[in-house]
């Protein structure tokens, strides 16, 4: 199978984190042309910051990190339920003990770098998007040409059923609703893993056990990290007992779509 060209756009976050992380451990399946950040479960200075831990956490010191919107388009309405460092802790990245990132960020902002990126490109390129989308929809209205240099989106979001921060909508779409319309209505494929796919990915004790017992750097890293990532709301979301490892499940698609 030929490998799949990403880019991600992603609120690093401890699902988004560990979503890259196995991106980065799957390069036979998933060339990565380079990550995007955006404001969503933290600051876009966190989330910037935080994705070139990781990065260096994977010994990916050369992987382009680009810096993305800072806010939403609208000012957000008052969180029904929980903001996003109630679920991902104040650093973004919960328990985690990284130091600051020495790899550089980018100059170039990340809705330019996705624009010159897609239009320069000779073949067609997917988005992975695991966070808001309001980078993407900030490209598509910069430049509504790249959307013919997409080959699809897979992105997660949204929910068939239940939502998280409220009865009705799920995180993602729900700080950027605007920027999910844009993206919706923009004609590219569009694979969405939402809530009801990704509430079957939780953690628990006894995976956190057979996380740890590898005993390397990442690992180790990722105990840390999601020892404190866990449920919200239990009236949101009945029935889930462990932190849902939910930005995954885009890239797990991108390795194996048929899921068999
Ligand atoms: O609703 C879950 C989504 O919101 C995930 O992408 C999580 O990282 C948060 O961004
Ligand atoms: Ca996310």
């Amino acid at each position: 199978m030929t490998k799949t060209q990403i880019i991600m756009d992603c609120d690093p976050g401890l699902d988004d984190a560990v979503a890259l992380l196995l991106a980065m451990a799957s390069p036979e399946d998933i060339d990565i042309l380079g990550v995007t950040t955006v404001v969503g479960n933290c600051s876009v200075e966190l989330t910037q910051a935080n994705a070139r831990r990781i990065c260096e956490l994977a010994g990916r010191k050369d992987m382009k990190v680009f810096r993305g919107c800072s806010r939403t388009f609208f000012s957000r309405v008052a969180p029904s339920t929980y903001v996003g460092t109630d679920v991902h802790g104040e650093t973004g990245l919960g328990g985690c003990k990284l130091p600051p990132p020495t790899m550089p960020l980018q100059s170039e902002d990340a809705v330019s770098y996705i624009i010159k990126t897609l239009l320069e490109s000779p073949t067609k390129i997917t988005l992975a998007p695991t966070g808001s989308l309001t980078n993407i929809a900030c490209a598509f209205i910069m430049e509504p040409r790249i959307k013919e240099k997409i080959d699809k989106i897979v992105l997660m979001g949204g929910s068939i059923g239940l939502g998280n921060i409220s009865p009705a909508a799920e995180y993602n779409f729900y700080y950027e609703p605007q920027a999910a319309y844009v993206v919706f209505t923009s004609n590219v494929p569009i694979v969405m893993i939402g809530l009801d796919v990704t509430r079957q990915t939780q953690t628990s004790e006894a995976w956190l056990q057979t996380v740890e017992a590898m005993n390397t750097p990442v690992s180790q890293a990722v105990v840390d990290m999601l020892s404190h990532y866990y449920r919200p709301n239990a009236f949101l979301e009945p029935g889930v007992t462990g932190g849902v490892l939910h930005d995954p499940n885009v890239i797990a698609y991108l390795i194996n779509p048929s899921g068999d």
